[in-house]
């Protein structure tokens, strides 16, 4: 069985009804892994299932928001009821970005990004975590940040705070659980041609031919599947001494 293989691991995908986390669902499921669908929202996460499904896969979904230290506690609870235990987790569910310089700041709109983009993946991680060193023999868990975990925009200050500190969280996590065979990495996509990046290039009233050249060395926007690709290895026995560390998935946005 090659070493990228994901036969039998047990993985929680939270965001998994749309975009890059359905992908990841898709591919964990495509390599062999039981995976918990996790999403806010129910018809979507259910698509996910259904896709995974027909394909031969295995998976369920889980409602859940991540900024609710209950849900996400029930979500992993969910993966051991059905599964028998948890191996890997992709900490990937976040919100739009908000669109107000600093000075016009929302304040509702500010806490719930952060509640969300940044606590709901310090949540989900209390709770893999827990799960992951009572059985004791390891496992690996990727948070998704961003390019703007490096590289500041303008208006997009909760958004960039929070992927600032996802790279933060995960390194204080990778430090805390090393000497228990867990690993914690973060993947930073650049721009992917999502549903939140459709709804952000409407936003500004962008084509992709306009905005990709700026955003890629390869002038494209990445498919969902380019950083599946990437959570799937990070949490595969391949990446066994990788941990701590941030990869890029920006097609050379933040080399420039
Ligand atoms: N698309 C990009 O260009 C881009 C770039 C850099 C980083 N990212 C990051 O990648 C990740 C995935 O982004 P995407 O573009 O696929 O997003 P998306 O908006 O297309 O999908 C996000 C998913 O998360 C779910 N979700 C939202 N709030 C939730 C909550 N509170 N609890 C549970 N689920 C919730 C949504 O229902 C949706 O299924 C996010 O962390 C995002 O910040 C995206």
């Amino acid at each position: 069985m090659a070493r990228t293989d994901l036969h039998d691991k047990v993985a929680i995908v939270t965001g998994a009804g749309v975009g890059m986390g359905a992908a990841t669902a898709r591919l964990f499921a495509q390599q062999g892994a039981k995976v918990i669908v996790a999403d806010i929202d129910e018809t979507t996460g259910q698509a996910t299932v259904d896709a995974i499904v027909e394909a031969g896969g295995t998976a369920s979904f889980v409602h859940v928001d991540v900024s609710q230290a209950e849900d996400v506690a029930a979500m992993v609870q969910a993966a051991v009821d059905r599964y028998g235990r948890l191996d890997c987790a992709v900490n990937n569910a976040a919100v739009t970005p908000d669109t107000h310089p600093i000075a016009e700041m929302d304040e509702d709109e500010f806490d719930r990004v952060i509640a969300v983009d940044l606590k709901g993946v310090a949540l989900s991680m209390w709770a893999e975590l827990r799960q992951l060193l009572a059985q004791g023999d390891g496992g690996a868990i990727v948070n998704i940040g961003s390019v703007s975990s490096f590289r500041p925009q303008p208006n997009n200050a909760a958004y960039t705070a929070a992927k600032h500190g996802v790279i933060g969280l995960t390194k204080v996590a990778s430090l805390e659980n090393a000497e228990h065979g867990i690993r914690v990495n973060a993947v930073c996509p650049g721009a992917i041609d999502t549903p939140m990046l459709r709804g952000a290039l409407e936003t500004i009233g962008a084509t992709e031919e306009e905005f990709a050249p700026a955003l890629s060395l390869f002038g494209r926007f990445g498919q969902p599947e380019e950083v599946a690709e990437a959570n799937a290895w990070l949490c595969s026995d391949a990446a066994s001494y990788i941990t701590g560390a941030a990869l890029m998935v920006d097609a050379g946005y933040t080399s420039r």
